[in-house]
């Protein structure tokens, strides 16, 4: 049956030989493609341990930040800009204007205590703390909106003392 296809192999030595050339040829051009694959890689091409921290070094870097380091209070300028200015700016829902001294005077005669209670508990239309989270804004970093604010408009408020530092851990 096998002689009608035209069948290569005739003999048992034939049959080992075709068994040996299937394992090996396919062997020898997979060595021969590995060896001209590595025939680029020089010495230089092995990393420097310093190279090797880079290339292992994990995706994210984590940036720690020192949690014992000095808190940097924003200024009462910036607190209003980024609070105050939106109601205060000009006015909006019947607010002391910045820098309107007649719209201020009345107020800051009241004295910094009394300013300090209407913003920190709210007043009127406007909300405790002018709406900004305690996490946001300190109650110092209020206090110095409020003479910022104040003394724009005149008034002659001292710029409020830097509570201390907790101590460092
Ligand atoms: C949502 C609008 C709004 C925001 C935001 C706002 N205010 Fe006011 N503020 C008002 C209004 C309205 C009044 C007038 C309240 C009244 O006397 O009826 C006022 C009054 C004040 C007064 C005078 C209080 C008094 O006793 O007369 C101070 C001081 C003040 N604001 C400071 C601030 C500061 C500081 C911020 C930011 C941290 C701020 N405000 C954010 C609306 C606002």
């Amino acid at each position: 049956m096998s002689e009608q296809h035209g069948n290569m192999i005739k003999s048992p030595k034939q049959l080992i030989l075709m068994v040996f050339a299937a394992f090996f040829v396919p062997l020898i051009v997979i060595l021969l493609l590995l060896i001209y694959a590595n025939s680029g890689v020089k010495s230089s091409a092995i990393p420097t341990p310093e190279q090797t921290a880079e290339l292992i070094k994990p995706v994210a870097k984590l940036n720690f930040v020192d949690a014992s380091a000095p808190k940097v209070y924003k200024t009462g300028e910036a607190v209003y800009q980024n609070v105050c200015s939106s109601c205060h700016a000009n006015g909006a829902a019947g607010a002391p204007a910045f820098e309107n001294k007649s719209a201020w005077s009345a107020r800051i005669s009241k004295g910094y205590d009394t300013l300090m209670t209407s913003v920190l508990k709210g007043k009127n239309a406007m909300p405790a703390r002018g709406g900004a989270s305690p996490d946001d804004i300190s109650d110092y970093e209020i206090a110095r909106a409020v003479v910022y604010m104040a003394n724009a408009a005149g008034g002659k408020l001292n710029e409020p003392k830097e509570p201390a530092q907790a101590a460092a851990k």
